[in-house]
């Protein structure tokens, strides 16, 4: 039998690859897979735990028996919803942290594959193309300058009434993208047979369709 579609989104920091995973996601009537929240999960339970976010066998170990679900993009941790805990920039550059440590990343990647279920799933990250879905059926690489991406999470965050800072956002963008970029394992980079996309000058309805009409291609 076919394999099960997978779309993978892979792309810096607030480069649009979650609202454009989930909206082709709703579009196609896929399931849809948010890895970085997989990660930022992860610190946030070991921060929870006592755990350093260098300790790599315990995190491993962590990573590899964590009770976490989704539901209608509500995160649920240990049976209580996380809420946006780990939606702050600072639970982003925990996340960072612990993503470089390749035992970590090898506990996570059943978890992430159990989402490819018919008919098909929308995953965005870091490594969907490259590592988790190698055998995806369009892998697109979304971008964007990191001026733009910046002011785009800033706005994002007075949306939801955090506190932002335009300047200190744009540096821990640049900070997380070159650490994520990096790295040895799976790092943040286009595959070859990916496509790339840039969403500087496009709106989000309009790299929404761009995507899909690359993968109806
Ligand atoms: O939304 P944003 O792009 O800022 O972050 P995210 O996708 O939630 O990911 C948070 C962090 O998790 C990233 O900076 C990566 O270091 C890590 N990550 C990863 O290593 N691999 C993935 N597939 C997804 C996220
Ligand atoms: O998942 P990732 O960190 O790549 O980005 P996101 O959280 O999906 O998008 C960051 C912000 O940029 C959101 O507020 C989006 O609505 C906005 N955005 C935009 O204004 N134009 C686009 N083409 C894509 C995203």
């Amino acid at each position: 039998s076919p394999a099960i579609p997978v779309i993978a989104i892979d792309g810096p920091s607030a480069s649009g690859k979650g609202t454009v995973a989930a909206l082709v996601a709703k579009e196609l009537g896929f399931h849809y897979l948010d890895s970085g929240a997989i990660y930022r999960v992860t610190a946030l339970a070991a921060q929870r735990a006592g755990i350093a976010l260098d300790d790599e066998n315990a995190l491993a170990e962590l990573a590899g028996k964590l009770d976490v679900s989704f539901d209608n993009g509500e995160i649920w941790l240990d049976g209580t919803q996380v809420g946006e805990a780990v939606r702050t920039e600072e639970s982003g550059n925990a996340a960072s942290k612990i993503a470089s440590l390749p035992r970590l990343r090898a506990a996570l990647l059943a978890f992430q594959r159990s989402f490819r279920k018919a008919p098909g799933l929308v995953a965005d990250g870091r490594d969907m193309g490259s590592v988790v879905f190698p055998d995806a059926t369009l892998k697109i690489f979304l971008t964007a300058s990191a001026e733009v991406r910046a002011e785009r999470r800033y706005k994002q965050l007075m949306e939801k009434g955090m506190r932002a800072n335009l300047s200190q956002i744009l540096q821990d963008l640049q900070q997380r993208d070159a650490r994520d970029s990096a790295r040895s394992v799976a790092p943040l980079q286009k595959c070859a047979d990916a496509s790339l996309l840039d969403t500087d000058t496009l709106t989000i309805a309009a790299a929404v369709n761009e995507v899909l009409r690359r993968y109806q291609a």
